[in-house]
């Protein structure tokens, strides 16, 4: 089962030819896309207005010119020509635990093809030649297909819990806090 599924995300990386770029200043119509648009906000308390999506625009340019604290990245398909969505990991705190938190985001035409999955395993690969022991996702209860993604990453469920989204919004939403051990994943790839 595990190689069937290994297998299938080497062909949507090949077929696509997947990459993660830093995110750049020509990347605003790709958040538009996704968290401007309400049919893709569902799990996340809805959609961000325009001046809200500047402002984290530039925070993620911010982030991908000086990586202290993290980094956004733009996913592209074709080598690099087609921007398809975005991921990253910033830093977060759970149970007074300091970490590194990452989420993910496709645009509709892209999705159901295995390319947040195969972004997030290159992230991944990223993740682990950095000093960074664990990181966590926060998908909401309701998002299936977020859940489905951490686990055939290997996160781990830990527990559910209230989280605010956006951050200073006042917002809760029901979220799974999954986790993943980059001590054991650097460990599984040393003996691969
Ligand atoms: C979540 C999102 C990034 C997924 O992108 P994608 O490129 O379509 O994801 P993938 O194709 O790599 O994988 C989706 C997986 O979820 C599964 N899935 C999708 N919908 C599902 C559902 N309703 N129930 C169960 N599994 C589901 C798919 O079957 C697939 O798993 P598989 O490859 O084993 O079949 C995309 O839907 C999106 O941007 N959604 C809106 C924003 C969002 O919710 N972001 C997540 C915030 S944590």
């Amino acid at each position: 089962m595990g190689a069937t599924i290994v297998k299938m995300d080497k062909n949507v990386s090949k077929i696509f030819d997947i990459k993660i770029r830093p995110y750049s200043d020509d990347d605003m119509l790709v958040l538009e896309k996704t968290l401007g648009d309400p049919s893709q906000m569902i799990h996340l308390n809805g959609p961000e207005n325009h001046e809200r999506l500047e402002r984290r625009h530039e925070e993620y340019v911010r982030m991908s010119i000086d990586p202290i604290a993290g980094c956004m990245y733009t996913i592209t398909v074709h080598s690099g020509s087609v921007p398809v969505g975005h991921t990253g990991y910033w830093e977060t705190e759970w149970n007074g635990e300091k970490g590194w938190e990452t989420g993910w985001f496709v645009i509709p035409e892209f999705q159901g093809k295995g390319i947040a999955t195969a972004a997030m395993r290159i992230l991944i690969d990223q993740l682990a030649t950095l000093n960074i022991d664990s990181v966590f996702a926060y998908p909401s209860v309701t998002n299936e297909a977020s859940n489905a993604i951490s686990k055939k990453l290997g996160f781990t469920v830990i527990e559910e819990m209230d989280y605010e989204y956006p951050r200073e919004s006042g917002k809760l939403l029901r979220c799974n806090v999954w986790k993943l051990d980059l001590i054991k994943y650097r460990e599984n790839k040393a003996v691969q």
